[in-house]
């Protein structure tokens, strides 16, 4: 992964094949951003006439590449447009820096070096510029001839090496700021990794030995629960939706515990590792993408081990419930009646509303450990893009202060979300003549209602927020800011901010 280093080097003798400034959108043409004084000297003041004369106006997104002033050891200077210029001195917001720095590290794919003068005032940009180029970086040939180990034919890797320059390298905050936004984004681009791993790879037998080759390497004790435990144990949401893959489910614990902690977290991940629809079986157009329909787990699996990296003081459990949902003859019918773990009922009418079977164990279980607050993340309904789009996941809560932190903590760290409600009216929807309740209800508000199904499950007493990111875990459109195509690492950032609060005693 493309490696990281504060540097007070000067901007002209430094080898690196670009030297990255920040242009922003003025009143009156491209302003030259803070940061980039030196190279714009280099150019004897004229770095903003030259970017104008080429059609730059510093707009997000916006990369104009030229030659280096004479002098400098690097050959290219590579301008990023970070947006409108701030209002008087307050400063580029974090999450402009973070796109920018994406969108420049995405440009430079297949360069070995590039240094980084972006306007960086403090530490925390100091770490929205190193998160945004890492994000940026982000490739997945895992399964390309490029991405095989033969040299000779190699393609265009990600960026290999960023130096950041006008930090404070000694500075204990920047330190900080770096080593967290090293943590964060190595999770979270495994995390990217394993939505993007085809669905022949990653089944729930995979994934569980990913997490638990994980939990090994950073000191997060791991659990395993196979077919056969599940079945003993009487988790029928889980075993149901699995019944139908050759592939058994699995759902897996990750206990990550801080000696200093006095709260704990559980969060709790909807990994369906492929989503056919089962016997209520997907049409074409609807299933190419489904291999995704694991995102929730994988944010929960890097969320977990990215406190555990921070050493954050905070127990933070993660669960997974991983399987695959496929049509055969030992697959669960529209019709069928499952005993989940609480006890509860539920007669299956389409085996495509999965998601919220597995999920429903999962918070039981989870639930018997009496943490603070439980927080699931899930691909849940068609409904909630519709809804929201493709950028925005929706946040769902038994407590609206609760609802409220994590929409604020999603925009601390740069994700975009959105209070949903849970109207009780949509509850009686879901009522079964032939079990306590169905896996289905009302078609509009499709999104709520699922939210609704969840909360049934949740222990008495317990907080608990609900993450649809069906909208935003899997880009099919191009890349943009520091997004790839393909998986993108929804709600990791959240969940991580939410342990970090939680840390901290500012939330619950
Ligand atoms: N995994 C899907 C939801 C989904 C849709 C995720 C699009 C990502 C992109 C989920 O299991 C599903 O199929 N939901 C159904 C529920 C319905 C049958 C009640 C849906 O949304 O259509
Ligand atoms: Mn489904
Ligand atoms: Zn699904």
């Amino acid at each position: 992964m493309t490696a990281l280093t504060l540097s007070t080097a000067a901007a002209s003798g430094l080898r690196a094949d670009a030297i990255v400034v920040g242009v922003a959108k003025g009143p009156k043409g491209p302003v030259v951003a803070p940061g980039a004084e030196a190279v714009d000297k280099a150019y004897d003041g004229g770095l903003a006439g030259i970017l104008e004369t080429l059609g730059a106006s510093g707009s997000e997104g916006e990369v104009t590449k030229l030659p280096a002033p004479s002098g400098f050891k690097a050959p290219v200077v590579v301008a990023v447009g970070l947006g409108a210029v701030p209002e008087e001195d307050a400063g580029f917001d974090a999450e402009a820096l973070r796109r920018a720095a994406g969108v420049a590290a995405r440009a430079l794919a297949g360069a070995k070096k590039a240094a980084f003068a972006l306007p960086i005032q403090d530490a925390a940009d100091a770490g929205a510029v190193a998160e945004g180029a890492r994000l940026g970086a982000y490739g997945f040939d895992a399964y390309k001839e490029t991405g095989r180990g033969d040299a000779a034919k190699s393609g265009k890797g990600p960026l290999g090496e960023v130096t950041l320059l006008g930090g404070k390298p000694r500075d204990a905050a920047y330190k900080a700021a770096i080593a967290r936004a090293t943590a964060v984004t190595e999770e979270l681009n495994r995390a990217r990794d394993l939505v993007n791993t085809p669905p022949n790879d990653l089944n729930p037998e995979s994934f569980a030995a990913v997490a638990t080759a994980a939990g090994k390497e950073h000191g997060i004790k791991v659990t395993v629960l196979d077919e056969k435990a599940l079945a003993k144990g009487g988790y029928g949401g889980i075993v149901g939706v699995g019944a139908g893959a050759v592939a058994g489910p699995r759902l897996v614990k990750l206990s990550y515990t801080s000696a200093k902690a006095t709260k704990h977290l559980a969060f709790v991940g909807k990994g369906i590792t492929y989503d056919s629809g089962g016997i209520s079986l997907k049409p074409a157009g609807h299933n190419e993408t489904m291999k995704c329909d694991m995102a929730g787990a994988a944010a929960v699996f890097a969320a977990v081990v990215t406190a555990a990296r921070l050493g954050l003081e905070v127990n933070v459990t993660g669960w997974l419930a991983l399987a695959e949902n496929m049509p055969s003859g030992s697959a669960t019918r529209p019709g069928d009646v499952l005993r989940m773990y609480s006890g509860k009922t539920v007669e299956v009418l389409n085996t495509d509303a999965e998601g919220r079977l597995v999920l429903a164990d999962a918070l039981w279980k989870a639930s018997e450990e009496k943490p603070d607050a439980i927080v699931d993340v899930a691909t849940l309904t068609g409904a909630m893009v519709l809804a929201l789009g493709n950028r925005t996941f929706g946040v769902m809560a038994n407590d609206d202060a609760f609802r409220a932190s994590i929409v604020e903590a999603a925009e601390e760290v740069g994700e975009e979300s959105w209070p949903m409600p849970l109207p009780e009216h949509l509850r009686k929807g879901m009522d079964s003549p032939t079990a306590d309740m169905a896996n289905m209800g009302e078609r509009m508000g499709g999104g709520l209602v699922a939210g609704l199904f969840l909360r049934e499950f949740v222990g008495e007493g317990i907080t608990w927020a609900h993450l649809d990111i069906a909208g935003p875990a899997f880009n099919e459109a191009g890349p943009f800011g520091y997004t790839p195509k393909g998986g993108t690492g929804s709600a990791v950032r959240t969940l991580v901010r939410l342990a970090e609060l939680t840390a901290a005693g500012d939330l619950g």
